[in-house]
This record gives C-alpha cells, structure tokens and sequence, in this order.
C-alpha cells in the first residue's frame, strides 16, 4: 500500500536522495556534465531553501510504502510565459521497485486537486523528449503545445510542454486507474488471509506485493542495495 503526505522538513534527506538518484537513472541519455551538476547535494540546497520560502500554492508531497518515503511529486503556479496554463505538475519521481499500478495516478491526481482548489488551472507539465514517460501523459489527455530546448549547464536538451483542457476527463481517467488497482490490491490480500486461517485456497505466486513492479522487473532496474 502507498500513501501520500505534505512533504516535512525532515524529509528534505530522502527527497534529495530520490531526485539525484532518478535524474541519473531516468535520464541516462543526458550529458554526464549535466547530472553531475544534478547532485544529491545540489538538490538537498533546492529543497532546503524551498522550505525556507515557497508560495502558499505550492505543494511538496511525499510518497511512502513500506514505512518509508519511496517518492515525492511537487507542483506550483505555472511561472512560465511559453505555455498557457496556471498551475504546473512541476516534478514527480519514484524509486524504480515503487512504480507502477497506483502510485503515478495518486501523485497526478493529488497535484491535480491541490492546484484546482488554488484556482490553478488549466495545469501544464513538461517532459523530457526523450523521456517515454510523456506517451503516458499523452494517453491520460495532455496536449502537447510546445516543444523546444531547456538548456542546463550550457547543454540544449529538448522537452515537451503539455497542457490539460479538460481537468474533470483527466480526474475520471486516474481515478478510475486508482480504483482498478485498489481492488486488484485487494483481491491479492485474500490469499494471505486463507493463509492466516490456515485454510490456503490460492497458491502462493499469485500474491502481488506492492513494492513488486513489473516495469522494474523487466527493466533490471532495482532499487540500489543500501539506498532505503
Ligand atoms: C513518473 C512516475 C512518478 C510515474 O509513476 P508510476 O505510474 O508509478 O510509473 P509507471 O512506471 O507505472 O508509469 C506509468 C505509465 O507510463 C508507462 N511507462 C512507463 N515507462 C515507460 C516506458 N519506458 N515506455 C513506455 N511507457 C512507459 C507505463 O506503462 C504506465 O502506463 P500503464 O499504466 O498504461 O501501464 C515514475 O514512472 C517515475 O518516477 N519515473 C522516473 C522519473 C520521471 O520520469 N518523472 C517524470 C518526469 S516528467
């Protein structure tokens, strides 16, 4: 099970880690020079200096599994003349073993929400070009209105600006995604509780564990030993 919270200052530690650890992961297709300039140092000064003075519409969320924070997602006003839109789905980055089934629809829709309540909307969000992640917010019904390159250390790297026309489509699609794996969850559930019963009517292997995802599986990409 996952669970979403207003980021801490305490959580600064773990959210710097898993933003380091992503960028490197994620967008391997960078120039070396740009992540290391991406830091788990670089990033806890951001976050840092966030808590120190942010805006009443921002919002810093924390993803936890397993008593622990595996993600954060973070959204704010959209500040940006290029894109037409007044909120900004701004960051959200997971732990390889923590993706899949629920946890990106929670965090868009948790972002979703807090901005429509500020007023914030239609939300925007840029991807990476090379980034696959952005077909998913394709097939979810972002637009995409603007491409063009965001330029870090003095490298161009393209992105992809996306804009959400219709908020209420977009809340239905993911919530009907958090239901559909909240009771697939569930189902799972029964097998352990025969077993507790002593009366196993399923085998074993078809107990889902939530941390078990199928993309990190096929990927080979686990989570690095020592990180949690
Ligand atoms: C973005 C993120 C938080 C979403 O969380 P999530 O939903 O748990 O992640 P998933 O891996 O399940 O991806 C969601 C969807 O994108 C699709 N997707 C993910 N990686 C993909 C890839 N390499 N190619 C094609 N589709 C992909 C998945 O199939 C899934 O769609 P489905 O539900 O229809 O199967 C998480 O993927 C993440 O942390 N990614 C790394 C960082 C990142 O890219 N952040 C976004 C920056 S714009």
């Amino acid at each position: 099970m996952i669970s979403i919270r207003a980021a801490k200052i305490d959580d600064v530690s773990m959210i710097s880690l898993i933003h380091a650890y992503c960028w490197r992961e994620t967008y391997a297709f960078m120039p070396e020079a740009v992540l290391r300039s991406r830091s788990r140092e670089f990033r806890e000064q951001q976050w840092l200096n966030w808590f120190d003075s942010h805006e009443e519409s921002d919002a810093l969320f924390v993803i936890e599994a397993d008593q622990k924070v595996v993600g954060f997602c973070f959204c704010c006003r959209n500040r940006d003349p290029e894109i037409d839109g007044r909120g900004e789905l701004h960051a959200a980055y997971v732990l390889p073993d923590y993706r899949g089934r629920e946890t990106g629809p929670v965090m868009m829709l948790t972002m979703v929400d807090f901005l429509a309540e500020q007023g914030l909307t239609p939300p925007v969000l840029w991807a990476f070009r090379d980034n696959p992640i952005r077909f998913w917010y394709a097939q979810m019904g972002w637009r995409s209105q603007i491409k063009r390159d965001r330029v870090i250390e003095g490298r161009r790297l393209p992105e992809v600006g996306y804009v959400c026309d219709d908020c209420d489509r977009l809340r239905q699609r993911l919530q009907r995604l958090v239901t559909r794996y909240s009771s697939e969850a569930a189902l799972t559930q029964i097998p352990q509780h025969s077993q507790m019963l002593g009366r196993q009517k399923f085998p074993n292997q078809i107990a889902v564990s939530p941390g078990n995802n199928r993309k990190a599986t096929e990927m080979n990409q686990q989570t690095p030993q020592g990180l949690l």
